[in-house]
C-alpha cells in the first residue's frame, strides 16, 4: 500500500521532533500503521533553514495554506501554535478532507468545540494526544482505557516550565527569572512564557481532560486561574516545614453541584508520589469509581516526548482512515449528542482546605481574634504553626492549615482578618489538596 501522505506545519521545536522521530523509527511505525507515514510538505515562516534542516527530504513552502489545500495530503499536523492563524488553518484542512494531528492545546480549549463539530460534519478525524502532558499517553487512558469509569477527579502537574522553576527554586534556590530562562533555553516554553507562568498552559490542558473526563463542551472561559508569579519563597519554605510541597496543579472535579476546573498553586502532602514530580516532568492523577486512582508519569515538553504522541497519533489515524467515522472513538470520549451541561462552578463555590500566613504583631490575644473569626464562619484549624519573632522584632508569622471550607468563606474570614489592627499585611491564601 501506497504511503500515506503528511503536510506538516511548522518546523520548530515539536515540528522537527517529529520530522526526526518519523524517519528514525520508519520502518517500526509502518509495521504498527500496516502502511508508511511520509511527510511530503512542510510550512515554515523561514524556509531556507527549513531546506537545510530538512536536507532535501521534503517539499518546504512559506505559505500554509497550500499544505491544508494540496489535494495530495491526508493529514495535517500542525505544530505552529497560536489561535488565530491555526484555527483558520484547521478548518480549513478540514473542510478539504483532511485529518488533522496538533499539540496545540491553546487551539482546542478555546477553538475546540467549533473545530470537533467541523470535523464531524467532514467525516474526519482530529487527534490531540500531544496537547496535554507532551509524551504521556494521558488522553489514549482518559479515552479509552478509563472508558468503564465514572471519573470524580483528575489533578495534574501539566506544565512543565513552572514545574521546573518550582523545583530549581526549591532545590538550588535559583531566583525565578533565571530559572525560566533555564526552561526557555531548554525548548519547554512557550512561545509566551506567561501562559507558563501565569496557569493558561496548565489552564488549556486541564480544560481539554475536564471535558473528555465529565462529557461536556471545553469551557476554557470557566476555568479559574492562578499561576506562580506571586508565590513567595517563603511559603516554599513553610510548607516544607509542615510536610507538604507547592505544585501548580490542574484540578477538575466532579461535585454534586457542577463541575471544578481549576488552576493554582496547591500544598500536597510530601508523602504523595505526585508531590515528588520535579523538574520539567509531568503527572497527572485520575481517580475512576472502578479503578480507584492511577497514576501517569513523564515528559510533558520537549521535541522527541511531544513527537512521541504526534507520532502516535499519525500512527492511530493512518490505522482507522478508511473505518467508518461511526465506529472511531468520539473526540471528546462521549457521543457528541450525549455531551451534558453540568455547569462549571465559579471559584467561590469551590471547596478546598487552606494555607494561610499571616504576619501578627506579637501581642496577647491577636491568636484568640484569628481563630475566633474562623470559629464564627465555621472554618476548623487542622493545623497552626507561629514562628518565634526575631529578635528585636515585635512582630512575627502565623501559618495556619484549614479543614475544607467553601471559598467564599475563606474569602470573607481573609478580609476581616486583615481589618484587625494587629495583622500587619495581607494574608496569603494557598490551596490545599490531600489528594488521597
Ligand atoms: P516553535 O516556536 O518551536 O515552532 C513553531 C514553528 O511554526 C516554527 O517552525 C515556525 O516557523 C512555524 N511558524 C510560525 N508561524 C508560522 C506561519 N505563519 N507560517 C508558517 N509557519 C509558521 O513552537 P513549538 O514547536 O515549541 O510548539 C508548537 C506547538 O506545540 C504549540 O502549539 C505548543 O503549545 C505545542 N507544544 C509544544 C511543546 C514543547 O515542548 N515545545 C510540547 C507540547 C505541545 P520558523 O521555523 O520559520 O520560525
Ligand atoms: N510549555 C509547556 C510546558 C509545553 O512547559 O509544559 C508542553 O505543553
Amino acid at each position: 500500500m501506497n504511503p500515506i501522505k503528511v503536510g506538516l506545519l511548522g518546523l520548530g521545536t515539536v515540528g522537527y521532533g517529529v520530522f526526526d522521530v518519523l524517519r528514525r523509527n520508519q520502518e517500526e511505525i509502518q509495521r504498527r500503521a500496516g502502511r508508511g507515514i511520509e511527510i511530503t510538505i512542510v510550512a515554515v515562516r523561514n524556509v531556507e533553514r527549513a531546506r537545510q534542516r530538512l536536507a532535501g527530504a521534503c517539499e518546504v513552502v512559506d505559505d500554509p495554506m497550500r499544505v491544508v489545500t494540496d489535494p495530495n495530503i491526508d493529514i495535517v499536523v500542525e505544530t505552529i501554535g497560536g489561535y488565530d492563524l491555526t484555527r483558520e488553518l484547521v478548518l480549513t484542512a478540514i473542510a478539504n478532507g483532511k485529518h488533522i494531528v496538533t499539540a496545540n492545546k491553546a487551539l482546542l480549549a478555546v477553538h475546540g468545540n467549533e473545530i470537533f463539530a467541523a470535523a464531524r460534519a467532514n467525516n474526519v478525524m482530529v487527534a490531540f494526544e500531544a496537547a496535554v502532558a507532551g509524551g504521556i499517553p494521558i488522553i489514549k487512558a482518559l479515552r479509552e482505557g478509563l472508558t468503564a469509569n465514572r471519573i470524580e477527579w483528575i489533578a495534574g502537574i501539566i506544565n512543565g516550565t513552572t514545574n521546573f522553576i518550582l523545583s530549581e527554586m526549591r532545590d538550588k534556590g535559583l531566583d525565578f527569572d533565571v530559572a525560566l530562562k533555564e526552561a526557555q533555553q531548554l525548548g519547554y516554553a512557550e512561545a509566551d512564557p506567561t501562559f507558563d507562568i501565569e496557569g493558561i498552559d496548565a489552564a488549556h490542558k486541564i480544560t481539554i481532560m475536564s471535558a473528555i473526563a465529565f462529557g461536556v463542551p471545553v469551557q476554557f472561559d470557566k476555568a479559574y486561574v492562578e499561576g506562580i508569579t506571586r508565590l513567595a519563597a517563603i511559603d516554599i519554605k513553610y510548607a516544607e516545614e509542615l510536610g507538604y510541597r507547592i505544585k501548580l496543579l490542574g484540578i477538575t472535579r466532579r461535585v454534586a453541584s457542577g463541575i471544578e476546573l481549576r488552576v493554582h498553586p496547591t500544598l500536597i502532602p510530601g508523602k504523595r508520589l505526585i508531590a515528588n514530580v520535579e523538574g520539567p516532568m509531568n503527572a497527572v492523577v485520575v481517580q475512576g469509581d472502578a479503578v480507584g486512582a492511577t497514576l501517569y508519569y513523564g515528559k510533558g515538553a520537549g521535541a522527541e516526548p511531544t513527537a512521541s504522541a504526534v507520532v502516535a497519533d499519525l500512527v492511530d489515524v493512518t490505522r482507522l482512515h478508511t473505518a467508518d467515522p461511526g465506529h472511531r472513538v468520539p473526540h471528546l470520549a462521549f457521543q457528541h449528542d450525549a455531551l451534558s451541561n453540568t455547569p462549571v462552578l465559579p471559584i467561590d463555590e469551590v471547596t478546598t482546605s487552606y494555607y494561610l500566613r499571616l504576619r501578627v504583631a506579637d501581642q496577647t490575644g491577636v491568636l484568640a481574634e484569628i481563630t475566633r473569626i474562623l470559629a464564627d464562619l465555621g472554618i476548623s484549624i487542622d493545623a497552626l504553626l507561629q514562628k518565634e519573632s526575631r529578635e528585636g522584632e515585635q512582630q512575627t508569622d502565623i501559618i495556619i492549615l484549614t479543614h475544607q471550607t467553601q471559598e467564599k468563606h475563606i474569602n470573607t474570614a481573609i478580609g476581616r482578618i486583615e481589618a484587625l489592627p494587629t495583622v500587619l499585611s495581607n494574608v496569603t491564601r494557598i490551596r490545599m489538596e490531600s489528594l488521597n
